[in-house]
């Protein structure tokens, strides 16, 4: 079956490998269809039990393939062994983060504003943390890849849907936070104005 939304889909997968995630202008617009939740939904409950299987695969892979996605967590920085990756606790803990995160998603994948809120907020902390855009995609592409045997295509189709509105509105939380910092160091930066009383 062909892609439901491919007029909105990414010509290749992952998509766009930019530098710094590009102007805010470039955030790609990604809409999710009636028909798109429902696969979402429907499938999320066939891999809820193996979430934290699929958590660590993806990370792990993330990091095979990508290897200076490490640099941003600080305690991965100096590993290269794929095996102390794998039993890894920290990584354990931050793929479980991840998959609570989609099963949110999921739960509000039926209400535009929160779901939205929910994936600004974690695009602005991703600034916080120094964890670029250019590599949201990435996380995506290799959770996709940890399920492909199970799922059919339009399930993969759906998924790559969501992950690319995740990625893409997480993009856009953190250029939001990015413009937010360099106004308030614009604004401790200027000079303060002392008025002086004309006599
Ligand atoms: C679709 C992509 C991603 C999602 C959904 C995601 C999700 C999350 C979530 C839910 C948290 C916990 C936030 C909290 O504390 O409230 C987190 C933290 C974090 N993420 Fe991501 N993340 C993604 C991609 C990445 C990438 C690619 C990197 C690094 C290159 C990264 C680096 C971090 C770091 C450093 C933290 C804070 C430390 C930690 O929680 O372990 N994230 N992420």
């Amino acid at each position: 079956m062909g892609c439901p939304l491919s007029a909105e889909a990414p010509r290749s997968w992952p998509p766009g490998d930019d530098e710094n995630g590009g102007s805010e202008d470039d955030v790609v617009q990604v809409s999710l269809s009636a028909q798109i939740r429902e696969v979402i939904k429907q499938s999320w409950r066939e891999i809820q039990d193996d979430v934290s299987r699929v958590g660590i695969i993806m990370f792990v892979r993330l990091f095979e393939t990508h290897p200076e996605c490490k640099d941003v967590f600080f305690m991965f920085k100096e590993v290269d062994d794929p095996e102390t990756l794998r039993t890894s606790r920290e990584l354990r803990a931050h793929g479980l983060r991840i998959m609570s995160f989609i099963e949110k998603s999921v739960a509000r994948i039926d209400q535009d504003e929160r779901l939205d809120q929910l994936i600004l907020d974690l695009g602005r902390k991703h600034y916080v943390y120094d964890a670029p855009p250019k590599y949201y995609e990435f996380v995506g592409a290799e959770f996709i890849q940890a399920m492909k045997e199970r799922w059919t295509s339009e399930q993969e189709d759906a998924w790559k849907t969501l992950f690319l509105y995740i990625s893409s509105t997480m993009k856009r939380g953190f250029k939001q936070e990015q413009r937010n910092q360099r106004n308030q160091s614009d604004v401790l930066r200027r000079p303060s104005v002392s008025v002086s009383k004309q006599v």
